[in-house]
């Protein structure tokens, strides 16, 4: 009898936990520590050798028990062959690029993504002598025309920070890949529940797991998965930085873990029907939410994603930044901030920063995360507040 693989469901519970052992809890300790400690010269010396690897007990910094286990299941979800954590989705993606960037070598990052790697590209690596080339999101297979001999990666997000437009995944990874040329992507809004992004031909994903994979807001981590290929370069570069990921936050990265598939249903229907609400309000131009049939790349998303986060952007009417200001601040369900994928809602208004392909499109531009609260409560509170914008 052949036994079928396991369901997502079956990883989110049975994996990331303590080994068989009668009297064993179901999760792995907090395991706090620097040194680790051999009682033989000859063990010490082999853990020192192979320190680089996922597994290897030999110092703190390089990981522990319970980072290994996260990292194991995290290895699984994602269908990676390798999987490194980071303090923070910032640290990741910085990492990531790292790893591929040299001097004289030029970057192709998509014009809509995450404010802070747009300014790790344009601070760090071009101090460095690398030229950032910022294409057009929706470019797809034309990346190709783009490649030089002297291209080392291609950094995309899906959907993009702000403004959600989905690339062709599979399109960008197959004109990379043709070109020898190694692609990161930033998966953090889609988690490995709605996309399986290296099995479209990613080589590495370099994401925040902050937001839905601890899903409480009360943590901060990164998550590089990779192919078998590129893993151990990808390790070395997190590891000589130092970067490292605390044992509190492993533990709740496992235990946001455990519930990750529910949550992202429901916020896959929470966010869409809020979508709908917006788009049926009079202040409304269009709602930006990639489920929905006018968002750039909406057939993408319908193609390669399996649902949809519950962060999203809304284009209002053309309005003054006064009105702006105050239906923000009327709003008592929706916190400002800058996070989202937590159980909180959220509100911010966002500037897209462009230089390929500018973002001219009139009218205020707000990003929202839908959280668990009740929709009535968040619809009520919205309708209140948007009197201060324009109707059309
Ligand atoms: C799309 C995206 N990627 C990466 C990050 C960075 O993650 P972190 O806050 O864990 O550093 C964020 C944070 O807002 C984000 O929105």
């Amino acid at each position: 009898m052949t036994i079928p693989p396991p369901a997502l469901s079956d990883i989110l519970v049975q994996d990331g936990r303590p080994d068989t052992g009668d009297g064993r809890h179901v999760n792995m300790p907090v395991e706090l520590g620097s040194t680790m400690v051999f009682d033989r010269l000859a063990t010490f010396e082999a853990a020192r050798a192979n320190r680089y690897a996922s597994g290897t007990m030999y110092y703190g910094r390089y990981g522990n028990a319970a980072v290994y286990k996260l990292e194991e299941l995290l290895a699984r979800l994602e269908g990676a062959g390798s999987v490194t954590l980071t303090s923070s989705g910032v640290a990741a993606i910085s990492c990531a690029l790292l790893t591929f960037a040299r001097p004289g070598a030029d970057l192709l990052v998509a014009d809509n993504v995450y404010g802070n790697t747009r300014g790790f590209c344009d601070g760090v690596l071009a101090r460095m002598g690398v030229t950032i080339r910022y294409f057009d999101p929706m470019i797809g297979a034309g990346i190709a025309d783009l490649m030089t001999p002297e291209t080392c990666a291609v950094m995309f997000e899906a959907p993009g920070s702000g403004t959600f437009e989905m690339p062709d995944i599979p399109a960008i990874a197959r004109a990379a890949r043709a070109a020898g040329v190694p692609t990161i992507l930033d998966t953090t809004w889609g988690t490995p529940v709605f996309c399986q992004a290296l099995a479209l031909g990613v080589d590495v994903l370099a994401y925040s797991g902050s937001k839905y994979l601890c899903g409480h807001s009360d943590a901060m981590l990164g998550v590089i998965a990779s192919t078998e290929a590129h893993g151990l370069a990808l390790r070395k570069t997190v590891m000589q930085i130092g970067d490292k990921t605390g044992g509190q936050e492993v533990m709740l990265a496992l235990r946001g873990l455990r519930t990750l598939q529910m949550r992202m249903a429901h916020v896959d229907t929470a966010g869409r029907a809020m979508a709908d609400w917006f788009a049926a309000q009079s202040q409304v131009k269009r709602v930006l939410h990639p489920a929905r049939p006018d968002c750039p790349g909406h057939a993408h998303w319908a193609r390669d994603f399996s649902g949809a986060a519950s962060l999203f952007s809304v284009v209002f009417h053309p309005c003054d930044s006064g009105q702006v200001e105050r239906f923000v601040d009327a709003l008592h369900h929706f916190g400002i901030g800058v996070s989202w994928g937590g159980f909180e809602s959220l509100v911010l208004p966002v500037t897209p920063e462009r230089t390929a392909t500018p973002w001219d499109e009139p009218g205020a531009l707000i990003r929202f995360n839908i959280g668990f609260d009740d929709l009535g409560t968040l619809q009520r509170d919205l309708a209140a507040a948007l009197p201060h914008l324009n109707a059309q």
